[in-house]
């Protein structure tokens, strides 16, 4: 038997899902996340095919996926530009209806110096009746801009329904979310999302490319059941504890941030380009401060009374030259000149959003 609620199979996708739906699976809800075809490292499958391959292979996919769909289920589908209007197109083939074209907008893009930087991917949302589908708007809304920006009398003191630009961070190395066992993990707020509007309470989510587990996680945590996919038995094992750290609130879910006790590790050639950048910067600076002529620092800032022992400016002590005193009335107030230390014209976002 490969289909089991609240399980994860490891196996390749088309082929477990044929069968499943033999076995009589039939999902409310399937989000998939494929590899995008773009060179990333995974452990076992090979993320550069050609580009007929990988077409083909993508109409197998969406089409099992399909076929264990139930006919008020919804599909999700997560993809970069390089693929977005194939996978629009095989929907219509598959007579899904395309209900939004969300773009997931995301911080931490890609530095980048001959065309603008990245920072988005694809979110498609299809169902497969026009009509008949779950869609719980009150589980998703929003504070809107009439309640928050306005405090207008005539807001719904509902919220919104979020629009369909997500602004939502990518997992990046040193978040706390982040699993360090695999390169591109989807962040749960996104999943929380689309489960919530797109499924309710005990119903069946299915993820063919299960990755680290994203899926199953927030399914878990919203008293969905899971059935997931992926073909390397190390992520599916991987994923095993996740969900058991989830379960027991090991792993609660809170707003994207930085863990500043995390080491980063290069996994992708991404993360790789933004180290790069990241120490580049770091030295340009360094260089720049080693140039640069002693700060002076405004006396009320340190917050250190105007006593006579205390008149000698301390940066300019360090150097030992006389201190310029410009005029002021303010015995607060006593500065002089402060040159910014050059730095070759870098900023923080010249190299590195
Ligand atoms: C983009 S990742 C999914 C990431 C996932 N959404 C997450 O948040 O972690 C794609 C996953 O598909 C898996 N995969 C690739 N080919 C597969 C196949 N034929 N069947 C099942 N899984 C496959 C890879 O091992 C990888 O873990």
């Amino acid at each position: 038997m490969t289909y089991q609620p609240n399980s994860i199979v490891v196996g390749d996708c088309i082929q477990v899902l044929r069968q499943a739906a033999a076995e009589g699976l039939r999902a409310d809800l399937v989000f998939a996340d494929p590899p995008f075809n773009i060179g990333y490292v995974y452990d076992v499958y090979e993320d550069a095919k050609a580009y007929d391959e990988y077409y083909a292979w993508t109409r197998d996919w969406m089409a099992a996926c399909a076929g264990v769909l139930k006919p008020n289920g919804s599909f999700w589908i997560a993809i970069g530009d390089e693929y977005a209007a194939e996978i629009r197109i095989l929907g219509r083939q598959l007579g899904l209806t395309l209900r939004n074209w969300v773009i997931w907008h995301y911080t931490f893009g890609q530095a980048t110096k001959r065309k603008f930087a990245r920072c988005h991917a694809h979110l498609f949302y299809f169902t497969k009746h026009p009509k008949e589908f779950t869609f719980n708007d009150m589980a998703v809304r929003v504070p809107s801009a009439r309640q928050m920006n306005y405090a207008d009398a005539r807001a719904n003191p509902n919220g919104k329904v979020p629009d369909d630009v997500w602004s939502i961070s990518r997992v990046c190395g040193t978040f706390t979310e982040r699993v360090e066992w695999h390169p591109c993990q989807m962040p749960e707020k996104i999943l929380d999302r689309i489960l919530r509007a797109s499924s309710n309470e005990g119903d069946l989510v299915m993820d063919p490319f299960n990755g680290s587990g994203t899926t199953a996680a927030a399914a878990a945590r919203l008293g969905r059941q899971y059935f997931t996919v992926d073909i390397s038995d190390t992520y599916v094992a991987e994923s095993h504890k996740r969900i058991a750290d989830t379960l027991a609130g090991k792993r609660p879910l809170v707003e994207l941030s930085e863990n500043p006790h995390k080491k980063r590790k290069v996994n992708t050639l991404e993360d790789k380009l933004r180290r790069q950048a990241e120490d580049a910067r770091e030295k340009a600076l360094a260089r720049a401060a080693k140039r640069a002529k002693p700060l002076q620092i405004r006396r009320s800032v340190l917050d250190i009374p105007p006593t006579a022992a205390t008149t000698t400016d301390v940066a300019t002590k360090r150097v030992g030259r006389p201190r310029k005193k410009r005029p002021t009335n303010d015995p607060t107030e006593s500065t002089t000149t402060v040159k910014p230390p050059k730095t070759d014209g870098l900023t923080p976002h010249s190299l590195f959003d």
